[in-house]
């Protein structure tokens, strides 16, 4: 959405170049049209459509009612920072104390101030495209400039040692990793992390921030490798991003955390004490229920998406021409429909997956994210951590939809 402008009110810069994320937009367009009575299907947001666990509610609704709803410290209740520094130390077999973790209202929020904290005007920061369509906007804020190490099919979609190697720059500050990712599903193996190790090595002024939010929806092992399990000598310079959302279902509780260097931790904390304050309280005693009892929990949900990815992939596999990755983690198809793209509908060329999501929102009722938005043209993103008839229904029409266009 353009921002609007009012006379006498003369808007930074900052804000006159700021979009809105093209993701809610889409799930707010989607929701317009479904008020209005349009049997709209949403596989646009990252968002599970299960209810938050109720061992989460329960207690959280015992700390409303014990009057635990005040301001917390900054970076969270000290009883939160244990947990989640235990679960970390656990999960990596390193040692984590709470003073490394900092807590805030959501992790999107956290990654925020992580780049607030970490980036000068300047510097740069590498991206691994395709990537979570914020990460750009977010290091554009820091007045940091995003570096996109672009990655297709040829290496997976994932960073190889070569093509991070060329992106780094003698004004490179940070890689952003994410594995499980947000939109393919890939998961770096441990030896493809060891080989980012070794070039990590030799710069040794670039700290990493490993966006690790999808990291028990993992469907090889129970928990996805980590840079810091093929590298633990590379811990004094990698922040750690997780939160509450994806694993238990609790996106609008807004709990995000880090775990990494005291220095780092410290100063977002000191940002975030500044601007949000505190993450809110009862989420943060939600989420702590969820880190000490919420494991089977997680397992079953594991199991329910590995079936609703299988079900759609077969889906997607009828659909002639259209290429899909399989996903190892998270909850995302990543979908290849370049040889849709120059065709045309009703005589107009179809030249973008952003005009082909818009035809297939407005024509067959379904929201899906283009590619472009994660830095890569080609495909689309499908979120399918929903109701998986609804799935298989969404992909039909998608199907129906590519497959009218013509030459
Ligand atoms: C890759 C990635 N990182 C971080 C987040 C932020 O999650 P939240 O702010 O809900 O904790 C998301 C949410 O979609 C994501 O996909």
């Amino acid at each position: 959405m353009s921002t609007p402008t009012t006379p006498g009110l003369q808007l930074a810069n900052r804000a006159k170049l700021l979009k809105g994320s093209p993701i809610l937009l889409l799930a707010a367009r989607a929701g317009e049209m479904k008020a209005a009575g349009k049997d709209v299907i949403s596989l646009s947001i990252g968002e599970p459509d299960w209810g938050t666990f109720d061992k989460i509610k329960t207690a959280a609704i015992a700390s409303i009612q014990k009057g635990q709803t005040k301001y917390t410290p900054p970076s969270g209740i000290p009883e939160l920072r244990k947990a989640v520094a235990a679960q970390t130390s656990k999960d990596l077999g390193l040692e984590y104390t709470f003073d490394q973790v900092t807590c805030s209202s959501g992790a999107k929020f956290v990654l925020f101030a992580a780049l607030q904290a970490l980036v000068n005007p300047g510097d740069e920061v590498i991206l691994v495209a395709p990537f979570w369509a914020s990460y750009s906007t977010m290091v554009e804020l820091a007045d940091g400039l995003p570096r996109i190490a672009v990655c297709d099919e040829a290496s997976d979609f994932k960073l190889t040692p070569a093509i991070l190697e060329k992106a780094i720059t003698p004004k490179t500050k940070v890689l952003l990793l994410n594995s499980p990712s947000n939109p393919t599903g890939k998961i770096y193996t441990r030896d493809e992390l060891k080989a980012i190790a070794e070039v990590l090595r030799r710069h040794p002024q670039i700290a990493v921030i490993s966006d690790d939010i999808y990291n028990r929806l993992c469907f090889t092992e129970k928990l996805a490798p980590h840079i810091l399990h093929a590298a633990p000598d590379l811990k004094d310079r990698v922040i750690i991003l997780n939160g509450a959302s994806k694993t238990y279902s609790m996106t609008g509780w807004r709990l995000g955390w880090a775990v990494g260097p005291k220095a780092a931790i410290t100063a977002m904390s000191n940002y975030q004490s500044q601007s949000v304050s505190c993450p809110s309280a009862p989420a943060q005693y939600g989420a702590l229920e969820g880190i000490l009892s919420c494991d089977p929990d997680i397992e079953r949900t594991v199991g329910i998406l590995k079936e609703k990815r299988d079900t759609l992939l077969a889906e997607l596999a009828k659909i002639p021409g259209v290429k899909t990755s399989v996903p190892e983690g998270a909850f995302y198809l990543w979908v290849g429909i370049k040889p849709y793209l120059g065709k045309k509908y009703k005589g107009q060329v179809v030249h973008t997956s952003a005009e082909m999501c818009s035809l297939i929102l407005e024509e067959k009722l379904v929201a899906a994210v283009p590619g472009v938005e994660f830095g890569l043209e080609g495909y689309l993103r499908l979120s399918y951590a929903l109701d998986t008839a609804k799935g298989v229904e969404a992909i039909k029409r998608i199907g129906d939809f590519l497959q009218s266009l013509t030459a």
